[in-house]
């Protein structure tokens, strides 16, 4: 018997991957470009175990227990035991594998990124596979191949059919840019209505901007970005996020019959940026927005307490839940200014539009952890 439990984080892209050239090999049509985030506010957590006396191969995720025949699931299970064949004879085991987030699946949150780059971490240790793994993430899902390094990382489209030139690399680690935070304003925890799969073959069958995107303005885009981040200056890198996240919705609109993520409380927090930003006379805050309505805001430290003290005041939670509204890092929100309010010239919502921020940092990739405590399977293999 052998067990190995792992931690890997959510990442969320500012030049975006929306489109696949290679459906079943999940090769996209642009380079994009993501932040991982840090795995202590925000996690997949994974434990594989093998063992001769198991019968078939299980999974649970969050307490359920799934079809272990998905076949992205399949396709990556299939990957690690041709490349444990000839090492391990645990390769020829079967397993049961039990994953949980700890925050909701399938919202536009990057669950399924750090869900399948924990699996292949853990897998890795498992089988003792060396060597790049971000490929047989790839396959699980396309976004969770950024997953794998920490920092900021670029994920490089390639040209090549059989997609061994589309790889990861890190622009840079976590500790480049440690004034970068993020925080991500949740304002719906249900399943999105359309899977980010079944959208991107849309946009690549309807869309005609989809052509333009990837030929004129993608390429440009991720060479101003990596040299925005390797510069650190947050300008450049808030207005690209901006504007990437904003043709990425631009291109599901495009596509016929339309997809559409994002909902009137994503634009009221679209309208709060620009006008906040506008009136500090300065680009202080970015937001960005996956497959779903909720949206991610890149800001430095620094801008952290006046832009929270903003959103508080323009977006209030409900009376007494700010325990459990504000969750991630603490937050000290300074009282903005009556002048500052002023400028911002937006209607102030009703108490409870968002359901929670979760506030955090830069982090490192996947990682092992040792002790048996952390454990999601017990001594037979069955969740604890
Ligand atoms: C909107 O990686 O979920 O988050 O490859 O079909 O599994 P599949 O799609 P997925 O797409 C995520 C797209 C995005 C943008 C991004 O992360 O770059």
């Amino acid at each position: 018997m052998s067990t190995v439990t792992c931690v890997a984080p959510v990442n969320i892209a500012v030049v975006k991957y929306w489109g696949k050239r290679d459906e079943t090999l999940i090769l996209p049509v642009n380079d994009s470009i993501s932040a991982t985030l840090d795995t202590e506010q925000q996690c997949a957590k994974t434990t594989v175990m093998a063992s001769p006396n198991f019968k078939e191969d299980c999974i649970w995720l969050n307490g359920q227990k799934e079809d272990i025949r998905n076949p992205r699931l399949q396709n990556c299970l299939a990957e690690f035991r041709k490349r444990a064949g000839n090492i391990s004879h645990i390769g020829q085991w079967k397993i049961h594998i039990c994953s949980e987030n700890n925050f909701p699946t399938a919202a536009g949150l990057a669950s399924s990124a750090a869900g399948y780059a924990c699996l292949v971490a853990a897998l890795a240790k498992l089988y003792n596979i060396e060597g790049d793994i971000s490929s047989i993430a790839r396959v699980g899902s396309g976004s969770a191949c950024r997953s794998v390094l920490g920092g900021f990382v670029k994920w490089c489209m390639g040209s090549l059919s059989d997609g061994t030139d589309s790889i990861i690399k890190q622009i840079v680690p976590a500790t480049h840019w440690p004034e970068m935070r993020v925080l991500i304003l949740v304002v719906d925890k249900g399943k999105k209505k359309v899977p980010s799969s079944i959208g991107m073959k849309r946009t690549m069958e309807t869309s005609d901007l989809i052509k333009h995107r990837i030929k004129h303005v993608v390429p440009d885009r991720v060479n101003k970005m990596e040299q925005a981040i390797i510069k650190k200056d947050f300008k450049t890198f808030a207005e690209h996020t901006m504007k990437d996240s904003n043709q990425m919705h631009a291109v599901c609109l495009d596509s016929y019959p339309p997809v559409i993520y994002m909902n009137e409380i994503s634009y009221a927090l679209i309208d709060l940026v620009h006008l906040y930003n506008e009136a500090v006379n300065d680009t202080k805050v970015a937001y960005t927005f996956d497959a779903g309505p909720n949206a991610t805001l890149y800001l430095l430290e620094e801008n952290v307490p006046e832009f929270v003290g903003v959103l508080d005041y323009f977006f209030p939670p409900l009376e007494n839940t700010l325990v459990e509204y504000r969750k991630g890092l603490p937050i000290e929100a300074v009282t903005p200014s009556q002048s500052l309010l002023n400028k911002i010239n937006v209607e102030q919502q009703s108490p409870g539009r968002l359901k929670y921020i979760l506030y955090t940092k830069i982090g490192d990739g996947p990682k092992i952890l040792e002790d048996s405590k952390y454990h999601l399977l017990n001594k037979e293999g069955f969740p604890i």
